[in-house]
């Protein structure tokens, strides 16, 4: 029997890819994926830690699903078993069973694989399953192998977890170790993905430049001999990686840049800010000018390269002329695209009981100048593509009808009124408009790049 799995996910692409995994655990069970929770047979809410609030939404969200689960008990429809997976359950486990004791499960992200074993557990018990190990066990060698088609732009975890303990950051805590997964196991997963239609990857990790396996010739393998073999796949056109540490750039991974062609012009290198004072005090282990060398270095290996990166304001201690610092590097740099964050106390990290919080309006007005800075680049990054083509990989249909939506080398978001045999293919198109967060085109007809994972080749007509 078919049985209704629901999950919800916030936070970072490791997320999504774990619910994927989550799901995929699942189906053997009878589980099916729907889109909403009411009459669901689980709710799991894969939840994140890496900024304020997290839990507080996670038991909001939880009240709702409690009127859920018991509509559905009243209705004698079955039980809903309700879960909290990911970085809110690792840190704060105990909590929720204590606030929460109508959740029947609530279990960390190293412990995805033993899944069946909890369900079977919750099953049968009352009361909430709790597992936050970190088990001795990586869940890789026990996951499932993925679902075959991912679509045409796909993720794949290579490393987990991080050693660098910054003093702002849960990720050290709540994934634990950095761990790589070993090459072959990487391969294996990306032959059958592109046999599957995927024409990009996208490796994944938390610090997935510190990536470092066994290769299959007994060497140890970095990140950037791994993108080498991994370009060697026939079909598999592009490849991304994300995120980085700017202490794991390896000299072979800047090489890549230059010598891989697959690899894409698009690097997002998290620097957090520009004063060499908060970056010691933030452990990040190296200062601002290493951080203008290495990009610099990376520039002269590939001079398109598309930088992207973090911050964060109001780091306990930042004055006014730190927070300066970060402007006049961020200008320095010149970004296509950049997320930045108010600094959030986390508990249990050291830099949550330095004494020299900053005020919450300083926090506000620095934000709100570091958008607006970060926000022109990339306004004029994406006008400087206006009339010039680009190869985008079609890899969406677009929510209007006749368009397909894709991205440039330079991760940007484009869309074109497209025949959807064009999906999977790479194909040029013309910028017409740069928009806020994307780019409007028209495809150059009668030519294309490379063939449709999804359709016979086909020379196109202007129909396209
Ligand atoms: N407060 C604000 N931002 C944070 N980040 C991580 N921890 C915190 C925190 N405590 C940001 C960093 C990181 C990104 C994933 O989230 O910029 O690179
Ligand atoms: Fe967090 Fe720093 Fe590790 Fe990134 S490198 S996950 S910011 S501890």
């Amino acid at each position: 029997m078919t049985k209704k799995l629901f999950i919800k996910t916030w936070g970072c692409q490791m997320n999504v890819y774990d619910s994927a995994r989550m799901a995929d655990v699942l189906a053997p069970l009878g589980y099916q994926p729907v889109d909403e929770p009411d009459g669901a047979d689980m709710v799991i809410l894969n939840t994140c830690h890496i900024r304020e609030k997290a839990a507080e939404k996670v038991f909001s969200e939880l009240g709702r699903l409690r009127q859920l689960k018991d509509r559905k008990a009243e209705a004698e429809d079955g039980r809903m078993i309700l879960a909290v997976a990911g970085c809110v359950a690792q840190a704060e486990g105990e909590e929720i069973v204590a606030r929460a004791p109508f959740v029947d499960m609530v279990f960390g992200p190293q412990t995805y694989h033993t899944l069946p074993e909890m369900v079977a557990k919750a099953s049968r018990a009352a009361g909430s399953v709790l597992n936050t190990d970190f088990p001795a066990e990586s869940k890789f060698d026990f996951l499932p192998e993925e679902a075959a088609s991912q679509g045409v732009s796909a993720f794949l975890a290579v490393q987990e977890g991080c050693d660098k303990f910054c003093t702002f950051c849960v990720v050290p805590y709540t994934r634990g170790a950095e761990f790589s997964r070993p090459a072959d196991q990487i391969l294996g997963e990306a032959k059958r993905l592109v046999a599957g239609g995927t024409r990009e990857i996208n490796l994944l990790g938390q610090n997935v430049n510190a990536w470092h396996g066994d290769g299959p010739d007994g060497s140890t393998w970095g990140l950037g001999r791994l993108i080498r073999e991994l370009a060697e796949i026939d079909g598999l056109e592009r490849i991304r990686y994300t995120t980085s540490h700017p202490r794991d750039m390896a000299d072979d991974l800047i090489r890549a840049h230059a010598e891989v062609p697959q690899l894409m012009p698009y690097l997002h290198l998290p620097v957090q800010a520009g004063s060499d004072r908060i970056l010691a005090a933030m452990n990040r282990k190296h200062t601002a000018d290493d951080y203008r060398r290495l990009v610099d270095r990376l520039r002269t290996a590939k001079p398109d390269l598309a930088m992207s990166g973090d911050f964060i304001v109001g780091f306990p201690g930042e004055s006014d002329a730190d927070f300066a610092a970060t402007l006049k590097l961020v200008t320095e740099i010149g970004y296509a695209q950049a997320y930045s964050f108010k600094y959030s106390p986390r508990p249990g990290t050291p830099a949550s009981v330095d004494g020299a919080q900053v005020p919450e309006e300083v926090k506000e007005s620095r934000l709100a100048a570091l958008h607006q800075l970060l926000n022109a680049q990339q306004v004029a990054f994406n006008h400087s593509f206006v009339g010039r083509s680009v190869p985008v990989l079609f890899d969406r249909v677009g929510r209007r009808g006749g368009q397909l939506l894709g991205r440039s080398p330079w991760m940007q978001s484009v869309h074109a009124e497209a025949n959807e045999r064009l999906l999977g293919r790479i194909v040029e198109v013309r910028v017409d408009a740069a928009l806020a967060n994307s780019l409007a085109g028209t495809v150059v007809t009668g030519e294309y790049i490379t063939a449709s994972p999804f359709q016979p080749a086909v020379t196109l007509e202007a129909s396209a």
